[in-house]
């Protein structure tokens, strides 16, 4: 008799989002070149990146960023998505949302949108697109993100969109000459598909 063989693992394919990703009123998509002047405004706004790790960018250092995003895109091996978020009725860029794999199943999610479109609810409709691809295109088990304890607006973006506090992390993060408390937000692919997000 043959003796057994260990059961190979199935392979599995490389991460892989379908782009653009449409929600009711926004399309999720790749950034282009033509994009730098709306990502420009935001990252120069002092009001947008009060709480972020960088910026205010400059008009090189925004550049500098986009060709950075523009070069990720061509990786042989995914890990990093950070796309533009256009108004489907318009087709103005509002805002960017980024997507990264810290493993094969723990995705790490970050949104930011210009001033004039807060309010209306994008982000959240953004977020929730982003998790719900993160589940069904990229396999993961579990959706993260973190956020300065002092930036409310995100946190209530995250609960809304099916987030729970996680975690407080002290001085975990280090930018913009100082250190940074950050909270820890989750989701998990099961509650998520049960609609037990939050
Ligand atoms: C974080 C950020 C994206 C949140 O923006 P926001 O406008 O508060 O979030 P949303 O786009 O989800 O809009 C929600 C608001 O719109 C309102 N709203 C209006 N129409 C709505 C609709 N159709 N659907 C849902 N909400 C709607 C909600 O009531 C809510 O307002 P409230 O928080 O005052 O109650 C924004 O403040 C930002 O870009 N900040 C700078 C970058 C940043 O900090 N990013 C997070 C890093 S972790």
């Amino acid at each position: 008799m043959a003796r057994p063989t260990a059961a190979k693992p199935p392979a599995r394919r490389p991460p892989a989002l379908d782009l653009p990703q449409a929600t009711a009123r926004l399309s999720l998509r790749e950034f282009t070149l033509g994009d730098l002047p709306a990502l420009a405004g935001w990252s120069a706004d002092p009001r947008v990146t009060r709480h972020l790790l960088f910026g205010p960018r400059d008009a090189a250092a925004a550049r500098r960023h986009l060709e950075e995003v523009l070069e990720a895109q061509s990786a042989r091996v995914r890990r990093f998505w950070e796309l533009a978020i256009e108004r489907a009725s318009d087709g103005v860029v509002i805002g960017a949302c980024d997507l990264t794999l810290r493993s094969r199943e723990e995705l790490e999610v970050g949104y930011l949108l210009a001033r004039p479109y807060w309010g209306e609810g994008y982000a959240t409709e953004a977020l929730r697109a982003v998790v719900s691809a993160a589940f069904s295109q990229l396999g993961v088990t579990r959706v993260v993100a973190a956020t300065a304890v002092e930036n409310a607006r995100s946190a209530r973006v995250l609960e809304r969109a099916g987030l729970r506090w996680e975690s407080l992390l002290r001085a975990h993060a280090r930018g913009r000459g100082r250190v940074w408390d950050v909270n820890v937000y989750c989701v998990g692919r099961d509650d998520w598909l049960s609609g037990n997000g939050a």
